[in-house]
């Protein structure tokens, strides 16, 4: 565990990552430094008891592993306001969507060790799915540590770097689609006579539920849905409304979309 740890920018992502780590006590406040603007440097020092910088600069000469998670349009500025401080010691771990390792790497000194992180918004809730990608200078322990620090944000895939657009399309962007479904879940729900209030209960907890069974039972999905189908029953008169609607094809090309997307924005 490096000793203290910095973040550039301390937002929504800045922040889930920040109380991950407190919630999980990997790092204790005093080991936390951030830099973003005044005001809300002032809040956190005040909420979370965390260190603040005077400068970008300032703040990666201070740490080993600097996080930036500032606006994917605020990383060159970022990049170049800290460069004079990185060196062959300091690992720099960048969460900003379509900011490859090769374009953080232009900016930076020869040799500097880059991480790129493809959170997604459930962090917020300790349930994020992360992508974690390496350059060649990141050791293996380097790599354990940025492993360790964004499982307190929920889970942690290592992917080679060109697999991430797949992954923007079906973890980066995918909470949206799936708060569609619960939306349309519950609108079914509604039309069938239940209070909306219970209808978005029943809807999310059910995705929620469906979810853990897929990651805890080990189980295929589709023998999940087979457990579920009881013959001539109302489960597979559902599922044959869906499918009638194209339903997977739907989300297949969905995903395909983000990813094409990502590729474009890269
Ligand atoms: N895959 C995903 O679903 C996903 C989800 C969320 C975020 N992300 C990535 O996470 C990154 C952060 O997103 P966010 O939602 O946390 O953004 P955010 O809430 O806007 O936070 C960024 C913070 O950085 C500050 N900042 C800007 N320039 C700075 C600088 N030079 N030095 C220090 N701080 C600076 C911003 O201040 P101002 O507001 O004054 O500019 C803001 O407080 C983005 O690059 C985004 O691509 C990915």
């Amino acid at each position: 565990m490096t000793e203290k740890i910095g973040f550039i920018g301390a937002g929504n992502m800045g922040q889930a990552i920040i109380k991950g780590l407190l919630k999980a006590g990997l790092y204790s406040e005093k080991n936390i430094i951030i830099y973003d603007v005044e005001p809300l440097m002032i809040q956190l020092k005040g909420e979370l008891g965390v260190g603040t910088a005077l400068s970008e600069a300032d703040l990666v000469s201070q740490v080993d592993l600097t996080i930036i998670a500032v606006k994917p349009n605020m990383m060159k500025t970022v990049l170049s306001a800290i460069k004079t401080e990185v060196d062959e010691t300091k690992v720099i771990l960048s969460i900003a969507a379509g900011v490859t390792l090769a374009t953080i790497a232009e900016e930076l000194p020869a040799a500097t060790k880059i991480m790129r992180v493809m959170p997604n918004t459930p962090a917020l809730v300790g349930e994020g799915m992360s992508s974690l990608s390496i350059n060649q200078y990141v050791t293996e322990e380097e790599q354990a540590l940025a492993v360790t620090i964004l499982s307190s944000l929920g889970k942690v895939e290592l992917v080679q770097e060109y697999l991430i657009d797949a992954v923007v399309g079906v973890s980066g962007s995918a909470p949206a689609y799936v708060y569609l479904f619960i939306e349309a879940l519950a609108d079914g729900a509604v039309l069938a006579g239940l209070p909306r209030a219970q209808a978005y209960q029943f809807a999310a907890q059910t995705v929620l539920g469906s979810a853990k069974m897929v990651l805890e039972s080990g189980k295929h999905p589709a023998e999940l849905k087979d457990m579920v189908c009881s013959p001539g029953g109302t489960t597979i008169e559902a599922v044959h409304a869906l499918e009638t609607g194209q339903f997977r094809a739907t989300v297949m090309n969905a995903v395909k979309a983000a990813a094409e997307r990502n590729r474009e924005l890269s």
